[in-house]
């Protein structure tokens, strides 16, 4: 046989071997036998070089219709290979299955209240400030009117790190810092974290405060209570009533314990008949600290007497505690899905 006759022999062979080949790997060792570099189609084509040139024409031309026509069984074999196993998993493949829905993330609650109650000041003309979590004595307890031999001191049961450095017991220190970096008028809420050598029940060594400043010309006591009566009823509902306790603070003069009538017992004392386990049936539940600046805090940050104003502190985790019903401080902490999932987008 003349060698384009050997070139026209291969299509043929290759249709039959084809007719075997179930899969993608069989067809991949068809293609490299007939081919391949060490195939069959080169090695006629080897001997092309060794016959009389004047065959060569046709004997070249077979070999490229040879190749060509080659390609072209093993390119439809393959694509009706892919049919088949496209099919076979379409048969499988159940679209009336429901989706598998994705795990959703959301803020910790904690953190949305304190995102909550900052947006209610914001609305109010408040600022956001911030200060360091670890402090120096200066602006945790000095400027703050709390001088070293003060019982609020230990009060506080501070963390400290050297003697002067210490984890700020309180965001307070914001408003030493503000106030010797900004002049008068001023109105700024502190979100942020404290720490406190205490843990129990009710206590964990860090939790979570808010503390607010507003100072200028001829702020008073009733600015304060519009203040915080507004950011009560945005927070606990426009039922919500508010009243002050006279209390002490070393940075304020005078200061008031600020108690809004109990969300649990709608200030009644008892639900259905069984006492309030929330305010032990007094009807009102404590939630902040507050007062008029005290005179030695201005001279502290240098600020002249003839400015007013007024401060308050609050803990997140006892508004958000208040504000769902939550008796365990500790499941803040814990990380226990099923509890924060509560606080999702959807929930
Ligand atoms: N710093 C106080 C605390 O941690 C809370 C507080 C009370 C802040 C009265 C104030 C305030 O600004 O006026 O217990």
């Amino acid at each position: 046989m003349n060698l384009a006759g050997e070139f026209a022999e291969l299509a043929p062979e290759l249709s039959r071997a084809l007719e075997n080949a179930g899969s993608l790997e069989e067809l991949e060792e068809l293609r490299i036998d007939f081919l391949g570099r060490k195939g069959r189609l080169a090695a006629i084509m080897a001997k092309l070089a060794k016959i009389p040139a004047g065959e060569r024409p046709a004997a070249g031309q077979a070999a490229n219709e040879a190749k060509e026509k080659l390609g072209e069984l093993l390119g439809a074999r393959k694509a009706a290979i892919e049919a088949e196993q496209e099919q076979k998993l379409l048969a499988d493949f159940d679209p009336t299955m429901p989706g598998r829905a994705f795990w959703q993330g959301s803020l910790h609650p904690v953190t949305q209240v304190m995102e909550e109650i900052c947006l209610i000041f914001q609305k109010l003309g408040f600022d956001i400030a911030y200060g360091p979590e670890v402090e120096i004595d200066r602006y945790n307890f000095e400027a703050l009117n709390i001088p070293p031999d003060h019982p609020a001191r230990d009060m506080q049961d501070t963390l400290y790190i050297t003697e002067n450095i210490l984890l700020r017991t309180h965001t307070s220190p914001v408003q030493a810092r503000t106030m010797l970096a900004r002049r008068p008028p001023i109105a700024i809420v502190a979100p942020g974290k404290v720490y406190r050598r205490d843990s129990d029940l009710t206590h964990t060594p860090m939790f979570h405060q808010v503390e607010g400043l507003m100072v200028g010309q001829g702020i008073t006591m009733a600015n304060l209570r519009g203040v915080l009566l507004a950011f009560a009823r945005a927070v606990f509902g426009e039922a919500t009533s508010m009243r002050f306790r006279p209390s002490f603070f070393p940075f304020t003069e005078p200061s008031a314990e600020v108690d809004v009538s109990c969300m649990i017992c709608k200030g009644k004392g008892a639900v259905n008949g069984k006492p309030c386990r929330v305010c032990k049936t007094t009807g009102w539940v404590e939630i902040l600290g507050s007062g008029m600046v005290d005179p030695n805090v201005y001279k502290a940050v240098g600020y002249p007497e003839t400015v007013s104003g007024f401060a308050f502190g609050m803990g997140v985790e006892r508004i958000a505690m208040l504000k769902y019903g939550i008796n365990d401080l500790r499941l803040f902490f814990q990380n226990d899905i099923r509890f924060l999932s509560q606080f999702g987008v959807d929930a």
